[in-house]
């Protein structure tokens, strides 16, 4: 049986209509993740949700603690994340507010805490990194946006930047040329951990902004903040759409 948790981020910190059934503090090898674990149910449907910055909004990318956010999820029975970006858009088609599915990623952050095979191994393991992002989970989700007549970008490559800052406009220069279509600053070592515990992990990038350059526009935190929280009600859709359609008990 699957057991879905929904990874919130920026604009997403609480879902509306979500009938709270508990909350718990957890605690890992790891160290504590970015926030008490919210036992909750969608439509009757159980899942977990947890606020990657933390709850109030307070923990930035580079400070997030990945690790203990994915092995807790593990512990408690989670067998698909779906995490909730926000990014800044590279390619023309991601204009701000349209809602994207990635299908790949390059990694650009550094000095963060990016694998569970690094201590104590009784071998080394080198996980297949070939497609970061679960495709059944991927398809269902592309599934239920339209059945939520949302539309979406089925397919784009997400780069990591470190952050917390911005990038330079020559930086999202060389990300286009390496192909990135989106930029963001949590979508690794994320996606990576998941999958080094076996979780079927996707994510639904909703875009907050030009990145830098492409657009004449200053980029402002409430420019962000407004187009985040015009995607995020689509998001919503095309979660209860799926959790209705796809999930568990
Ligand atoms: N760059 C990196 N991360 C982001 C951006 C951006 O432009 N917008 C939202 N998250």
């Amino acid at each position: 049986m699957s057991k879905l948790a929904i990874i919130g981020g920026t604009g997403l910190n609480q879902i509306d209509g979500l009938e709270v059934t508990s909350t718990q503090t957890i605690k890992t090898p790891y160290g504590q993740p970015s926030a008490d674990f919210v036992f909750a149910k969608i439509d009757d449907k159980e899942i977990i949700f947890l606020a990657r910055h933390g709850s109030p909004h307070s923990i930035p990318p580079h400070k997030i603690n990945y690790r203990a956010n994915i092995w807790g999820l593990k512990e408690y029975g989670v067998t698909e994340i779906i995490a909730i970006a926000s990014v800044g858009g590279i390619t023309p088609s991601m204009s701000p507010t349209h809602i994207v599915l990635p299908d790949q990623i390059i990694d650009y952050s550094y000095h963060r805490e990016h694998t569970f095979f690094a201590e104590n191994l009784s071998q080394v393991t080198h996980i297949d990194f070939t497609h970061p992002y679960n495709e059944q989970l991927r398809t269902r989700l592309i599934q239920a946006a339209e059945q939520a007549n949302i539309t979406i970008s089925h397919k784009g490559t997400y780069g990591c930047t470190q952050g917390p800052r911005l990038e330079s406009s020559a930086e999202i220069i060389r990300m286009q040329r390496d192909g990135c279509d989106l930029v963001g600053m949590t979508g690794m070592p994320e996606a990576a951990l998941a999958k080094e515990l076996a979780l079927h992990y996707a994510s639904i990038a909703v875009v907050a902004n030009w990145a830098a350059g492409k657009s004449e526009n200053e980029i402002t935190m409430d420019k962000i903040e407004h187009h985040v929280k015009q995607g995020m009600l689509q998001v919503l859709k095309i979660l209860k759409s799926y959790i209705n359609r796809f999930a568990l008990v």
